[in-house]
């Protein structure tokens, strides 16, 4: 695990968009796995500012976003595929179709994770896996109490996440219930993970995820497990983090 500290949330942003340049320049082709989420929003617009000035090419770039709200659609504001298309896709040269998410509007759950299960599959795994990490060390929709091995699923959202998340509906009543995901197994098959967090919230959480015991309670401590992980954090999310491992 390599741990990239930053000043503050403009800074880790740069950091971060920095690592995932580098990787579209190391292989254009490469198969990113991407996240929404407030804390990858400035990266995003960092990506769009570079590809702007000429320094970066998405034209043959494929994203596979890793959750998507069940019964929403694409058009719908709170949908993840609205989200990507607002933040990032619609102001860089991606190809739409080679942009990916799982389908909110399957209800055949089977049916929906086998699709995505296969299209993974098909381009031989994520070259690297973006992810935040929610307050109760979730990653993904993958909440506490998640089974290692999960793969591709569709969850049931817990409270906590609900209200979470309300902020960006009219109210929690109107938060699906449910949603895909890539389970904690498919996010370890990825050949690099790019861990992003920023905020004194999110403090306690991250120091838990990385440096205390790798259990189901805290999906995102089996990262530790991880042979290709790095963090970008802020100093403020770095906070519980002993000074020596920066030196
Ligand atoms: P946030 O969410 O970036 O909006 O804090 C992170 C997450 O829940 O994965």
């Amino acid at each position: 695990m390599r741990i990239y500290k930053a000043k503050d949330y403009k800074d880790m942003s740069r950091k971060a968009a920095n690592i995932l340049s580098a990787q579209i320049i190391m292989k254009p082709n490469a198969v990113l796995g991407l996240a929404t989420g407030s804390t990858p929003e400035g990266l995003y617009a960092q990506l769009i500012d570079w590809y702007q000035k000429g320094d970066l090419d998405f034209s043959k770039v494929i994203s596979v976003n890793l959750d998507e709200y069940y019964g929403l659609s694409p058009e719908s504001e709170q949908s993840y595929r609205y989200f990507m298309n607002h933040h990032l896709f619609d102001h860089v040269n991606i190809q739409t179709e080679n942009t990916h998410l799982p389908n909110g509007l399957e209800l055949d759950v089977k049916k929906e994770v086998a699709r995505y299960t296969e299209l993974i599959r098909s381009f031989d795994g994520i070259d690297m896996q973006l992810l935040g990490i929610g307050h109760n060390g979730h990653v993904g929709f993958n909440e506490p109490d998640t089974a290692f091995e999960t793969q591709i699923h569709c969850v049931d959202l817990t409270e906590s996440t609900i209200e979470a998340n309300k902020r960006f509906f009219a109210s929690a009543d109107e938060v699906p219930k449910k949603a895909y995901t890539l389970g904690i197994k498919s996010i370890m098959q990825a050949k690099k993970i790019l861990l992003v967090c920023s905020g004194a919230d999110k403090a306690d959480i991250l120091y838990r995820a990385l440096f205390g015991p790798v259990t189901p309670e805290v999906p995102a401590s089996i990262l530790q497990m991880h042979n290709d992980l790095i963090v970008v954090a802020d100093e403020a999310a770095l906070s519980k983090f002993p000074e020596e491992l920066f030196d």
